[in-house]
C-alpha cells in the first residue's frame, strides 16, 4: 500500500523527508499543495505557489553506485506520464522535463548521510500544473494549463509513481542502462550544440550520446567528454 502524506503548505517536502526519514517507511511520498522555501538544484528558490504539484519520494533501499540514477529514473517516469496526457514532454540532461523547450518540471535529489554512510535518497518533485505566466529561473517555463491540459494533480501523481516505482530496484541493481534507449528517446539536445556549466567551468560543444552510466557525451573538436554534472543550455 503507498503512503503518501499530504500536506497543505511544508517549508519543503524534500526538507520534510529529510528531517524524518528515520521514523518512515522506504517508499513514503510527501506532498504539499504549496511549499514556502522549495528549493531547486544550485541553491536555486523554487517558486511553489498553489498550482502546482509538489511532491517527495523517501527510497531507503541498500545503496549501490546508482543512486543518482533514481532521479533519471523520475525525470523518464515524468516524462511518460505527460505523454499519457498526449504533452509532447522531452528530457533535457540530467533530468529537467521540457515542453517546446520550456520547463515544466524540475527534480532535486538529496542524499541524507549518516557518519558519511548513505542511508536515504529522497527525489523531489515540482511539475508545473495549473500555474500561468512562469518564469523559471534563466530559462521559459510552462505549465499543463498553458498546454492546453487540465489534469487532476493527484491523478498525475498517480500516474508518475505507477511508472517509477516498479522500476526502483532494478535501477539500484542494474543501472541507467536499463533507461537508457527510453531516455535517448525523449531526449532533447541529441545531436545539437549545448553548454554545460558546472560552477566556474563551462563546455561548449555537440550533445553527442548519454553513456550507459547517464552520463552526457559532448563533443569539443576531435574530443568527446564525459559531464557527470551541469546545467545544460541549448544553444
Ligand atoms: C530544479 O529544477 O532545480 C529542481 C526543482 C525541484 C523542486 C521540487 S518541488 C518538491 C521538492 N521539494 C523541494 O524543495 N524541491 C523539490
Amino acid at each position: 500500500m503507498r503512503k503518501i502524506l499530504h500536506f497543505e503548505e511544508l517549508d519543503s517536502t524534500n526538507s520534510y523527508l529529510k528531517m524524518h526519514y528515520a521514523q518512515l517507511a522506504s517508499g513514503t511520498v510527501v506532498r504539499a499543495d504549496r511549499q514556502t522555501a522549495g528549493r531547486g538544484r544550485y541553491d536555486r528558490i523554487w517558486v511553489s505557489r498553489n498550482g502546482g504539484l509538489y511532491f517527495s519520494v523517501l527510497l531507503k533501499t541498500e545503496f549501490s553506485l546508482y543512486a543518482a540514477n533514481l532521479t533519471q529514473l523520475m525525470a523518464l517516469s515524468v516524462c511518460r506520464a505527460l505523454e499519457q496526457y498526449h504533452v509532447p514532454a522531452r528530457l533535457k540532461w540530467p533530468n529537467d522535463v521540457l515542453v517546446e523547450r520550456k520547463k515544466i518540471c524540475g527534480i532535486l535529489s538529496e542524499g541524507v548521510l549518516e557518519k558519511n554512510v548513505l542511508k536515504a535518497v529522497v527525489v523531489g518533485v515540482g511539475i508545473n500544473v495549473e500555474q500561468e505566466g512562469l518564469t523559471a529561473v534563466g530559462q521559459p517555463a510552462t505549465s499543463l494549463k498553458e498546454c492546453g491540459v487540465h489534469a487532476d494533480k493527484t491523478a498525475l501523481l498517480g500516474q508518475v509513481l505507477d511508472l517509477f516505482e516498479p522500476r526502483v530496484q532494478d535501477v539500484c541493481k542494474k543501472g541507467f542502462s536499463i533507461l537508457r534507449e527510453e531516455y535517448k528517446a525523449r531526449f532533447e539536445a541529441l545531436g545539437q550544440t549545448v553548454k554545460v556549466k558546472d560552477g566556474e567551468n563551462t563546455i561548449c560543444g555537440i550533445a553527442r550520446d548519454v553513456s550507459p552510466d547517464g552520463t552526457l557525451l559532448v563533443q569539443t573538436g576531435k574530443e568527446l567528454k564525459e559531464i557527470y554534472i551541469g546545467d545544460v543550455t541549448h544553444e
